[in-house]
């Protein structure tokens, strides 16, 4: 595989760099499932994970990826730093350097702030969602979870539905299912769509049923109310109603067709409880264990491009 310096987005990276991360992280799927979850090959490093927005299950998955490949993991909890006292990005990026960090996660509303950093700091640096441009992990560990279930991570027709204008996990989606030769159907309201995608294999619809025809995959959004400036939507019920994923609306993809959400669900709002925890038919509890292998897969990559 070529040499990944950082990793900030899914743009810039190959369908053999994606296969590559997608096989590796395959292996630590099976190491983790073993027990057998301590490696060193991180040992003697340092991981910062830097969260300048709340997460749950993206800061704890990085850190227990980085620990089980042996790094030393801190947790910089923004609300107690210098940034509230006013310490800019650069700042920031000065003190990172001067501990010799090695691999630098970066969280942040900002879209291109972990890019704006990987140009100041010596440290590998991995975007772990920035406003909404890309989450490039997300994309990977979907792609993985999706490559485990349909066998194969091409010539899929995968329906993303709901917030799509806010969702960096969308974006990076879009790019990564679209470079391996998937066929992307987007679906939500226009207020939540993009006016226009200018990507070759990307359809744009505003119904379910039209849109979830023929769909092997169906990914439902968080509706990410904090980015909206303001009602995009009428209400949580009435989105629900139009674009609500629910068992009668899945009937109108394939008959096998399975069901991702990255988290946090908002159940009753994108996603009714009844299908996110039917485990015939959802993938999201999945995602969260394959998200750990995948940002193994990531960290073990890009530590050892930077010994070279
Ligand atoms: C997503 C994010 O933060 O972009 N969540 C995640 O990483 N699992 C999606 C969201 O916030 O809705």
């Amino acid at each position: 595989m070529a040499s990944l310096k950082h990793l900030l987005g899914i743009a810039g990276l190959n369908p053999v760099t994606v296969t590559a991360l997608l096989d590796l992280a395959e292996s630590y799927v099976l190491l983790n499932r073993s027990g057998k979850t301590q490696r060193d090959s991180l040992r003697g490093r340092t991981l910062i994970n830097l969260f300048f927005e709340d997460s749950t299950r993206t800061r704890t998955s990085f850190e227990l990826a980085g620990r089980r490949l042996g790094a030393d993991v801190v947790n910089m909890s923004v609300a107690t730093s210098s940034v509230t006292k006013g310490e800019t990005l650069l700042d920031t990026a000065a003190t990172l350097n001067a501990m010799n960090c090695d691999l630098l996660v970066v969280r942040h509303n900002r879209s291109g702030a972990p890019a704006l950093l990987a140009e100041k700091v010596s440290a590998a640096v991995i975007n772990a969602g920035d406003g909404t441009h890309e989450h490039p992990t997300q994309a990977l560990l979907d792609a993985l979870t999706i490559r485990r279930h349909k066998g194969r991570i091409s010539g899929l027709t995968v329906a993303i539905c709901g917030d799509i204008a806010h969702s960096r996990v969308a974006r990076s989606n879009i790019l990564l299912l679209t470079m391996m030769g998937n066929f992307v159907r987007l679906i939500g309201p226009p207020t939540l769509l993009p006016g226009s995608i200018g990507i070759n294999g990307v359809e744009i619809f505003h119904s379910m049923e039209e849109g979830l025809k023929g769909a092997d995959i169906v990914m439902a959004l968080r509706l990410q109310k904090e980015r909206m400036s303001s009602g995009l939507v009428p209400s949580s019920r009435e989105f629900f109603a139009y674009y609500g994923l629910d068992r009668k609306k899945l009937s109108y993809a394939k008959p096998d067709a399975l069901v991702m959400h990255p988290g946090p669900m908002n159940r009753g709002v994108e996603i009714d409880s009844d299908i996110a925890d039917d485990d015939a038919r959802s993938l999201i509890k999945e995602q969260v264990e394959m998200g750990v292998a995948v940002r193994m897969a990531v960290l073990d990559t890009l530590a050892r491009s930077s010994e070279v």
